[in-house]
């Protein structure tokens, strides 16, 4: 893959659960770029997958953090201060909504429902952006994965789409508080891929074909071009850019029919 040179950089990387997730697919473009990196996985249950994904990396750190509990998201930040005393980059890469909330019709989604899918896929960016800033003392870049449901009507995503809205307000809203330490935030909006967490979206597979058929480039996007948008959006080749959200979903969002 093409890189960017990244090293001398620390990050930290919010969402690798296995070989597919998204975050996965950043780590590694941030690995080969030369970053200092912790990989930061949801639980014990995950550590063993996770530590073997990383196997022959020399310079990673590994840390478990459960995204609901504000404390742990801290113990991240100040793992990371300990070991590196600054950093350069954060990915949000999380999202969980229960499964019969991924389904069915929207107005039926229970409170708690609605409440933990917000807590963990939109809240979270409030404290990773909150502790990650005062470690950004040569200004910094944070980065969030979301959905084009946050804008439009995808039958299935129903409560994530809530969350991908509010996650690309928040986008905004911490753009305006950090751009004046040149920390920079973004958020790159991916089409349909394979992972965990898409497979829990009933009409997932109709989502994925339908992309495929209308996008301009009539054809999904892959993990790597993520990746590859995420590692621009990152480096110095972005310092103009903040508040925005990106697009990597081969145009489909363009498109009317
Ligand atoms: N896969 C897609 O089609 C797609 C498209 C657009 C956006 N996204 C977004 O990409 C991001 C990553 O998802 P993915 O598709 O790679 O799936 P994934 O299942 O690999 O990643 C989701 C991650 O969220 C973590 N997570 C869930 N609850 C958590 C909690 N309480 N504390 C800490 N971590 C928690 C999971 O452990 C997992 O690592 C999500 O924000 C998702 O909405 C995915």
């Amino acid at each position: 893959m093409t890189t960017i040179d990244l090293h001398g950089k620390t990050g930290v990387v919010f969402g690798v659960a296995n070989h597919s997730s998204i975050a996965w697919a950043i780590a590694q473009a941030l690995h080969d770029a030369g970053v200092n990196l912790a990989v930061v996985y949801q639980s014990e249950r995950l550590k063993d997958r996770v530590e073997k994904l990383v196997e022959g990396w020399d310079n990673v750190t590994l840390l478990e953090c459960d995204v609901t509990d504000d404390a742990n998201i801290k113990n991240v930040f100040d793992e990371m201060g300990k070991r590196f005393g600054s950093l350069s980059i954060a990915i949000h890469s999380v999202a969980y909504a229960h499964k019969e909330d991924l389904d069915g019709e929207f107005s039926s989604t229970s409170r708690k429902g609605f409440q933990d899918a917000l807590d963990i896929s939109a809240y979270s960016l409030l404290p990773v952006a909150r502790y990650a800033a005062p470690l950004m003392t040569e200004g910094g870049s944070i980065l969030a994965v979301t959905f084009e449901a946050s804008q439009r009507v995808y039958p299935g995503y129903n409560v994530m789409g809530t969350a991908k809205a509010a996650l690309e307000n928040e986008v905004r809203q911490i753009a305006s508080d950090l751009g004046q330490d040149n920390i920079r935030i973004n958020a790159v909006s991916a089409g349909p891929l394979d992972t965990l967490s898409s497979r829990a979206i009933s009409h997932y597979r109709d989502m994925k074909r339908i992309h495929r058929e209308r996008s301009p480039m009539r054809r999904n996007i892959t993990a790597e071009e993520v990746a590859k948008t995420a590692l621009f959006l990152l480096s110095d080749m972005a310092s103009g850019i903040t508040g925005e959200i990106v697009h990597v979903d081969t145009g489909y969002n363009i498109m009317g029919i």
